[in-house]
């Protein structure tokens, strides 16, 4: 029988990952004041987005989720909110439209701030500062008081996640996400990319397929979900003071919720069986995902499902594999098969990112956009060969023209590192890199189809 749980039974836990705030009373003093304010979602959207996220792990839609690695104050700004919106509303289209999915859009948007470390120190010198945790806890730049965790920052990063939610809200719902405005959606410097030109020669025969539809009396006007979209919010459930000030009870079912976002997940480094984050997210009823890193193992896993979704709820849990490129051949097919024999309801999906992170020969951290394909391949062929429906992809990227990953169309190179290298913490896709990654996951939802209908007209057959 598992303990009862409160939205501060995770205090009693060991816990990973946490700013060391010197001054306690300011701390209570933000958290008070925080359990005030509104909630950034509600309740109601949780439960459609899991119910979205079932029908992903039945096998009938496709979860994209996407988005900064971290948000900054500094880079706040609604160009960059529109930007990586509309590259998400572009490689939601080409997953629709080529790989004949339903799509499920979830932004790394709107609350993406707190960062997990490999060091709780960094030393430049003589002069060893605690390590930059993202814009909630500390500032990036390399001084004491910057580095300093600043409860206020919690006030700060709510505010800025309201507003930024209130954009996409706008965007998802005011027009902007029209289908019949897809061609608009392609961003300047995209245009002239191998992946634009692919893109655009999709979006004619995108509007081809609209004029035909409307001819048949099917229009935004009779059909909504040509003009709107539903989008929902993300990030990881890193800084628990925030979270649980952020949890309330939903007055129309009894049930907590963290009303930070629609889904949270926890990291690869903060999944301990015992630990504080794996006991927050067990009692909010929210959708949860789960960084399924090398180090994870079948048994571990089945006992993490057990905390986190006893009742088997599809929807509820998404086990996001980061396991590298050169790994996930390996490590990845003992863990869905593990799941699969034990009937539990989980959706599958690759993070490419994190498991593939090197440092350059200039010294910059990146990743080489070979190997982000590569894992995605190496997903796809474990769910395939394991017979259970390749889940979803979650990717860090952005809309803004930067170099950050190498390789691609584009073919940036290691040298071309330095000429647009922006991201405060890991490096994003760009708009193209991002379009071009999107092909290639339509072409697997093609290919796995494929296999599915042979399947059913081999056993038709028999
Ligand atoms: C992240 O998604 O930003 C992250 C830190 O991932 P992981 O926990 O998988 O390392
Ligand atoms: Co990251």
């Amino acid at each position: 029988m598992a303990e009862r749980w409160t939205p501060d039974s995770w205090r009693s836990r060991p816990v990973r990952q946490m700013p060391a705030y010197e001054d306690k009373a300011k701390l209570a003093d933000v958290e008070a004041r925080l359990s005030g304010y509104p909630p950034l979602v509600f309740a109601g959207e949780a439960r459609r987005l899991k119910a979205a996220l079932a029908r992903v792990a039945a096998g009938e839609a496709f979860l994209l989720q996407g988005g900064d690695c971290a948000e900054s104050f500094a880079e706040f700004h609604p160009n960059k909110i529109r930007d990586t919106f509309r590259v998400l509303l572009q490689m939601a289209v080409i997953l629709t439209f080529g790989g004949a999915t339903p799509v499920v859009k979830v932004g790394r948007m709107a609350g993406q701030f707190a960062k997990p470390r490999s060091a709780d120190t960094e030393t430049i010198g003589d002069l060893e500062l605690p390590s930059y945790r993202g814009d909630i806890i500390n500032g990036f730049e390399f001084e004491p008081a910057a580095r300093r965790p600043d409860p206020e920052r919690m006030v700060q990063s709510y505010n800025q996640s309201a507003a930024t939610l209130n954009l996409l809200r706008a965007f998802a719902q005011g027009g902007y996400a029209d289908l019949h405005k897809v061609h608009q959606w392609t961003l300047g410097f995209v245009e002239r990319s191998p992946a634009g030109e692919r893109y655009r020669e999709m979006a004619d025969r995108l509007d081809e397929t609209l004029s035909f539809m409307a001819a048949c009396g099917i229009t935004a006007e009779t059909t909504p979900q040509i003009r709107e979209t539903d989008f929902f919010t993300s990030h990881e459930a890193l800084l628990l003071p925030y979270e649980q000030a952020l949890t309330r009870i939903d007055s129309t079912t009894g049930d907590w919720y963290d009303v930070s976002a629609h889904m949270l997940w926890i990291g690869d480094r903060t999944r301990q069986l015992d630990g504080a984050h794996v006991e927050f997210l067990r009692g909010v009823k929210n959708p949860i995902g789960l960084k399924c890193g090398p180090s994870s193992n079948p048994d571990e896993l089945i006992r993490l499902i057990d905390i986190l979704n006893p009742q088997n709820e599809p929807g509820r849990l998404t086990l996001i594999a980061r396991m590298g490129s050169d790994k996930v051949d390996q490590l990845l097919a003992p863990l869905i098969r593990r799941v699969k024999a034990e009937g539990r309801a989980v959706v599958w999906s690759s993070d490419p990112m994190h498991g593939n992170t090197v440092k350059s020969a200039s010294g910059y951290k990146t990743r080489p956009f070979e190997r982000i394909l590569g894992e995605v391949r190496g997903f796809f062929a474990a769910c395939r060969s394991e017979g259970v429906h390749a889940g979803g992809v979650h990717f860090e990227l952005t809309g803004q023209d930067v170099t950050e990953c190498t390789g691609g169309a584009q073919a940036i190179t290691d040298h071309a590192l330095s000429d647009r290298y922006h991201t405060a913490c890991d490096p994003r896709l760009n708009a193209s890199q991002s379009l071009e990654l999107a092909f290639l996951v339509a072409e697997q939802l093609k290919e796995e189809r494929r296999q599915l209908e042979k399947a059913r007209r081999e056993q038709a057959a028999e």
